[in-house]
């Protein structure tokens, strides 16, 4: 068995080596986090791929995470340790869908959540993440939204942006779908002074009963903000470990059913190490769709900001 200092030593070891940048997402593996050069929410680690000058990305995340980094940055190589760990959420929407909704309305904006394929970003006219939705489907000139692939989120940003008609897709995450109203009823009767932190990919009812509705980015400034000394946490429960760092003395509750992404738990150090040894699996993708993929998710970053 190999010990846990060594996986890091050789990690941070091969890392300088290849040239090679660390991200991470905070629900993946708390040793994983830790050992990330980059931890964040969706946006903040596609801007900081934009930024950063190693040229190899190792990605600790979901598929549709290292394909924003390699769109965003073709001449980099991005590295997914676990080229399994996606989000089934990605796939939930359709191309006819899209291309019969853009031939129904003639002033529509497709809004394309960024946990989606590339294929379907390459058929949108903009992305958005839990953390700039509002904002950028605010500032778009058009009068109807088609939003892909989360309904979720899509009905959260369509009550706040009521100017605007929303037509919606079915998708769900099916771990936030999970976290029921009924268990935050419950845990609220054993906690009735924890403030609730919510995250939008969960259902209109159970968002009802929110403090607070962010992103992991948004909800861990939050807690860290707060006069308050306890939460409860509705989200994937990797997030604990930044709230619990950011805030040793604050305490966290959760729903006791799960809340764990097991395609972000995917990720090891072990998987990490071999993806900087054997430079694998590396994101590649064609260049017509990089190239089509790469206006909504450009769009994004200049509007989100
Ligand atoms: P964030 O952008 O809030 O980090 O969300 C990503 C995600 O996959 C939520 O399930
Ligand atoms: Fe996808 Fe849900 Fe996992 Fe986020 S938590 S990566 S939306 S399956």
């Amino acid at each position: 068995e190999i010990n846990m200092n060594d996986l890091v030593n050789k990690i941070e070891k091969l890392k300088k080596e290849k040239d090679a940048v660390i991200l991470a997402h905070y629900y993946v593996e708390d040793e994983v986090q830790e050992i990330a050069d980059y931890v964040g929410d969706s946006f903040y680690l596609a801007q900081i791929a934009t930024k950063v000058k190693e040229s190899t990305i190792v990605f600790c995340g979901v598929s549709f995470m290292g394909e924003s980094a390699k769109i965003l940055n073709p001449d980099k190589t991005v590295l997914m340790p676990d080229e399994t760990a996606d989000c089934p959420m990605a796939h939930m929407a359709t191309i006819e869908k899209i291309e019969k909704i853009k031939s129904d309305y003639e002033d529509v904006a497709v809004v394309c959540y960024v946990n989606s394929s590339a294929e379907l970003k390459s058929h949108s006219d903009v992305c958005v993440t839990s953390s700039n939705a509002l904002k950028i489907v605010r500032s778009l000139p058009n009068k109807n939204i088609f939003f892909i692939p989360d309904e979720n989120l899509g009905r959260y940003v369509a009550k706040k942006v009521p100017e605007k008609n929303f037509i919606f897709n079915d998708g769900y995450c099916p771990i936030h779908k999970e976290m029921t109203k009924e268990n935050l009823i419950k845990t609220k009767e054993y906690y009735p002074n924890a403030e609730v932190l919510i995250h939008p990919e969960c259902t209109e009812d159970v968002l009802e009963m929110a403090d607070y509705i962010g992103s992991t980015a948004g909800i861990i400034d939050y807690a860290t903000k707060s006069d308050t000394d306890e939460f409860i946490i509705v989200t994937e429960l990797g997030v604990l470990y930044e709230l619990k760092n950011k805030n040793p003395n604050k305490k966290f509750y959760n729903l006791g059913c799960g809340q764990c992404c097991p395609d972000m738990k995917k990720i090891t150090l072990e998987k990490v190490l071999n993806a900087l040894k054997n430079n694998e699996t590396k994101v590649e993708l064609d260049k017509e769709l990089r190239t089509k993929a790469y206006a909504p998710l450009e769009k994004m970053l200049k509007l989100g900001k």
